[in-house]
């Protein structure tokens, strides 16, 4: 917070579009979008398949260069380099871990040669092993363990890091649902208890209600924004009591009326509040 009570803003996209070059010409993927995101926050995007929001995500991660409109992270823009203080788990948690190191070493990997001393490095890899309920496991290697575990670690290696932003393009989206409602509930203690500034990309419109404090709706490709909305629900949240509460049903129906039958706004649904 500054002095004034405002929030301090960590994320600022603004007037964002990004065309892919194809053999078929430009194909815009984004579309003149703007939101903010604010320290500690928990900000979810839900969209149609191929509405952009891996595009988003890898520009908002250096990996890709906006084509016009800018994006600043803690004020600074992004120029195409992977920002200071950006972290990122993607779905494919067996593609992001090395095979040939330890759970230990493939969270200490980032954060080695960055001027922390071998002490603080084995600090941070232990603390964050054990924020993600992974203590006991240091020693063992990727393969030896379940899908989740493996989410689980890569999810540890973005905390050491201790980023100013966290960003997760789908990362329960390859896990069975028992361990989806485990990874929602582990990462919504990590936001409460580490503050740390979340934007988490999913298909699936209940967790974004059930983990964010703020949905952003994207529209079919290219995406545009059609719903900047707050979640009106107290933490800690709870997988059966919280789903349950109206306020938790009405911003549901409202976000799949916008996804799932666009151009049928849903009775009563306010228009898109930026902020
Ligand atoms: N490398 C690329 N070259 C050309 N077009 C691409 C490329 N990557 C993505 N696209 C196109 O850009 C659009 C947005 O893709 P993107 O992967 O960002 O969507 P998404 O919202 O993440 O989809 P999903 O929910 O299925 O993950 C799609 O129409 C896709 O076909
Ligand atoms: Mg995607």
């Amino acid at each position: 917070m500054t002095s004034s009570g405002e929030r301090n803003q960590v994320l600022g996209v603004r007037d964002l579009v990004y065309a892919y070059k194809t053999a078929d010409g430009d194909l815009e993927a984004i579309s003149n979008l703007s939101f903010r995101v604010d320290e500690g926050e928990f900000v979810s995007i839900v969209g149609p398949s191929g509405s952009g929001k891996t595009t988003l995500m890898k520009i908002l991660a250096g990996l890709l260069r906006a084509t016009r409109g800018s994006v600043e992270v803690s004020g600074k823009p992004i120029t195409g380099n992977v920002p200071e203080g950006v972290a990122l788990v993607f779905q494919d948690y067996s593609r992001s871990l090395f095979p040939w190191m330890t759970v230990e070493g493939n969270v200490a990997f980032p954060i080695t040669r960055r001027g922390l001393s071998a002490g603080e490095v084995a600090e941070r890899s232990r603390q964050s092993l054990s924020a993600v309920g992974l203590d006991g496991f240091a020693r063992r290697y990727p393969w030896e363990l379940s899908g989740g575990m493996q989410q689980r670690v890569a999810i540890a290696r973005a905390l050491a890091f201790r980023p100013r932003l966290l960003l997760m393009d789908e990362p329960f989206a390859s896990v069975d649902a028992q361990t989806k409602a485990d990874l929602e509930d582990l990462i919504a203690s990590v936001h409460q208890q580490f503050g740390t500034t979340i934007l988490f990309v999913t298909h699936d419109i209940d967790e974004s209600v059930y983990l964010s404090d703020r949905v952003l709706v994207l529209s079919a490709h290219p995406a545009r924004l059609l719903l900047d909305r707050e979640v009106p629900l107290s933490r800690p949240r709870d997988q059966v009591a919280t789903r349950e509460l109206p306020d938790f049903v009405h911003l549901r129906s409202e976000i799949a009326g916008l996804i799932l039958r666009p151009g049928h706004p849903v009775q009563g649904a306010d228009p898109v509040q930026t902020r």
